[in-house]
């Protein structure tokens, strides 16, 4: 089977690391976002994948290769301009031809723990409907697409961003098309933001009189948009990792709980609360890591503690207070200032974020 990875989108929410990064590529439990989803698409049944990108081609066509470590085919295509995900559709029609294909928005995490999308999916291709959508109960549905659904499954009516909502059903970011959907791209008029929406498609094959469908997913579902996304979507894949211990570990330290070394990686005179993990290169000295702790490549944290958090590649953490619930930037530094010095000294990229404890 096909599938449609969408990989656009500004991430203007997860600044500034996507002045430098694409969401897509934000590491979780050390892999990119991508990583995950391709994974994710792979399980589902697809084997030929294309990656639709955006500014950001070269970064991401570097980074996910051609496609064989995940036992896929990738091709990668580009989307001009970000006019919404049916234009997104028409973009890719030269990869899609009339089959039946999977879009999975790149930003978006599904664990899937016990196969339940994985059954949604097999479902559709067996009962092929012109659409099938998978839904979630949500808090505040008003940020997604809202469907209306009867018992039997069929979707009834479809609301892009409600303010205010009929339903509490959101529309998960993992579609099921049929060619139909080609049909009703070209037919649609841009929204009131400017953008051709895959919600007013997909209306558009319900007013035609074809088939739309969707089924319920309990599972975990998030989209990275946010800096707390990328921490709970963090924590939740740290989670699923089995112990792993490549690096060294001196006597003098203690790992507890499912931990990742990765290769290369040094514990000295440390204590590693899983889950969590700890890239290759990286030192870790007269520290406490707690858990939901991803460290990346080639970093050195000393003398502190740092759980809850995300650091990426090259960063140096240093500071005798400790970190939680933080995003470190790669080669960023924390360190202490001169002694005696009450003062604190930042260089803040635009638009970081600083929060400190008066004590
Ligand atoms: C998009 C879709 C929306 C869907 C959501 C899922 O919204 O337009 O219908 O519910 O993804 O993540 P966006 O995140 O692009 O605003």
């Amino acid at each position: 089977m096909k599938a449609l990875v969408l990989t656009g989108g500004s991430g203007v929410r997860l600044r500034p690391f996507t002045y430098s990064t694409p969401k897509q590529l934000m590491p979780l439990a050390n892999k990119p976002v991508l990583d995950h989803v391709i994974a994710h698409v792979r399980a589902l049944g697809a084997t030929e994948v294309c990656l639709l990108t955006g500014d950001w081609a070269d970064a991401i066509t570097e980074a996910m290769g051609d496609g064989s470590r995940f036992d896929v085919t990738l091709t990668y295509l580009r989307q001009d301009r970000p006019l919404g995900l049916a234009h997104a559709v028409q973009s890719a029609r030269p990869f899609l031809g009339d089959d039946d294909f999977l879009m999975y928005l790149g930003d978006n995490i599904l664990t899937d723990d016990s196969g339940e999308a994985a059954e949604i999916v097999g479902d559709f291709r067996q009962h092929r409907p012109a659409a099938g959508l998978v839904v979630q109960h949500v808090a505040d549905p008003r940020a997604y697409g809202v469907a209306e659904v009867d018992t039997d499954g069929s979707v009834r009516r479809l609301v892009e961003k409600p303010s205010r909502p009929r339903t509490d059903l959101a529309v998960v970011g993992l579609y099921y098309f049929t060619a139909a959907i080609h049909r009703a791209t070209d037919a649609i008029k841009p929204s009131a933001r400017g953008e051709l929406e895959i919600t007013d498609a997909v209306q558009w094959l319900i007013d035609q009189g074809e088939q739309v469908s969707a089924r319920r997913y309990s599972g975990f579902w998030k989209d990275v948009g946010r800096a707390d996304d990328v921490l709970h979507c963090n924590r939740r894949l740290l989670g699923e990792l089995r112990t792993d211990v490549r690096g060294e570990i001196d006597p003098a330290s203690e790992l507890r709980g499912q931990v990742v070394i990765e290769a290369g990686a040094r514990v000295v005179r440390s204590r590693i609360e899983g889950p969590a993990i700890i890239g290759p290169g990286t030192l870790i000295e007269d520290s406490r890591i707690g858990p939901g702790t991803s460290i990346g490549r080639d970093c050195v944290v000393r003398g502190t503690h740092v759980s809850d958090s995300v650091v990426l590649q090259g960063a140096h953490i240093h500071t005798s207070r400790g970190l939680r619930g933080s995003l470190v930037g790669r080669f960023a530094t924390v360190g202490p200032g001169e002694q005696g010095d009450p003062d604190h000294h930042f260089v803040i990229g635009d638009h970081a974020q600083i929060e400190m404890t008066v004590v």
